[in-house]
């Protein structure tokens, strides 16, 4: 434990296990209740305990959100009842006109989000390799407010320099908004590089069990706090009381979690890169991943995530088929460990050619390692190869 300013500073895991509040101050219960109540009681005219609807504020919502800030080295943190639903609110912060530069290679969702709706109602999006920071520098106009990022990137892991794209963007005036579900903040905290705006998807390694969608915007602003939460007030996106006590529950275990996953991904990734049916396997932990460097200088480790080509498109189905302990679904940073076919999944939304410039082909598979033995996980994978002809 640090201290700062005279103020106690727990470690991540310490802060992970204990949330912000350590234990329920009226009771002395040490998980946080779940307050199921949409209102509150009003001591008198123009008093209140602090809490008056919940969609405005809820007290279980609010130790998820101090909890969320504090791991993220920021100040305030809004919980959404999915990652879009912050995503979302994002936006909002930039008017029609306004130019956003985004990952290319990112979630289908996003995308769709982007150029669905606010496409639609005048903002304007590009969309640049942002892990080549020359086309980030190219790709500024003079309406540009904003870089949106996914680092690592969904499914291709490349890895975006955010030091250097949130100089970038502050010399104009603009905020990085980081998209940090990969990671978690057990392994990299954006706001320490420069970021303006993080946002999760809670869905995943933080609530952890593929049990219960959430979301998240953590930031450090005060001239950002206020639109946020009007934005979160207004769209009625807020994260429901039981959803925000599971996915409290959930970060209690983020840091054992992330490092099981981790090993698990390392030993799978190597595996899978020596396989005869493989031809190429991302992941960032390799050290020559074209970003290795720039990853062990913004991120404490490199996260369970892999994806990999195989040689045939052939073997796709086949291997969709026969992997019984691995998980044919769509998501990602659960105790299960998933596989997913972005293709037809997560990355349908997203047009053929822009996915196929991104590498999200018919070859391309992507796997969430999970918490179980690795040894099960290899076999399982080794079982469902050998299926194929
Ligand atoms: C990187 C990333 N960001 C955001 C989202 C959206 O999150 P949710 O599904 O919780 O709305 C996802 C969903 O898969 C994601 O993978």
């Amino acid at each position: 434990m640090a201290e700062k300013n005279g103020k106690k500073e727990w470690g991540r895991k310490t802060l992970a296990a204990r949330g912000a509040s350590l234990f329920e101050p009226h009771t002395g219960a040490i998980s946080t209740p779940i307050y199921q109540s949409s209102t509150f009681r009003h001591p008198g005219l123009y008093e209140s305990t602090g809490f008056d609807y919940s969609r405005v504020t809820n007290p279980t919502r609010l130790e998820l959100e101090r909890t969320l800030a504090l791991l993220e080295h920021g100040r305030f943190g809004l919980a959404f009842a999915t990652g879009m639903g912050a995503i979302s609110s994002i936006i909002k912060l930039y008017k029609p006109g306004d130019h956003i530069i985004v990952s290319e290679d990112l979630y289908g969702g996003t995308y769709r989000l982007f150029t669905e709706y606010y496409e639609k109602y005048g903002f304007r999006f590009s969309w640049v390799d942002t892990s080549d920071f020359s086309a980030v520098e190219a790709g500024i106009r003079p309406e540009t407010k904003a870089i949106f990022v996914e680092t690592p990137s969904n499914p291709m892991m490349k890895v975006t320099d955010i030091r250097r794209c949130a100089e970038l963007i502050h010399q104009k005036g603009g905020d990085i908004i980081v998209d940090n579900t990969f990671l978690s903040p057990y392994f990299q905290n954006p706001l320490d590089f420069g970021a303006d705006l993080i946002t999760h998807s809670g869905t995943k390694y933080l609530a952890g069990h593929n049990d219960t969608l959430s979301g998240f915007i953590v930031h450090q602003r005060d001239d950002l706090e206020e639109p946020l939460r009007n934005a979160q007030k207004s769209e009625g996106a807020a994260l429901s009381p039981f959803d925000a006590w599971l996915t409290l529950r959930g970060i209690k275990t983020l840091a054992l979690r992330m490092r099981q996953c981790e090993d698990n991904a390392l030993r799978i990734a190597q595996w899978l890169r020596r396989h005869q049916r493989v031809d190429q396997v991302f992941f960032t932990g390799f050290e020559d991943h074209p970003q290795y460097e720039l990853s062990c200088s913004q991120s404490r480790g490199f996260g369970g995530m892999i994806s990999f080509y195989v040689k045939s498109p052939q073997d796709v189905p086949v291997l969709l088929k026969n992997v019984s302990l691995i998980l044919f679904a769509e998501s990602l940073g659960g105790v299960e460990s998933l596989i997913t076919y972005p293709l037809v999944q997560t990355h349908s939304a997203i047009p053929e050619s822009m996915r196929l410039s991104a590498g999200v082909n018919d070859r391309l598979l992507r796997l969430s390692v999970g918490i179980e033995d690795g040894d099960d996980l290899i076999a399982d994978l080794d079982a469902a190869f050998r299926q194929c002809a």
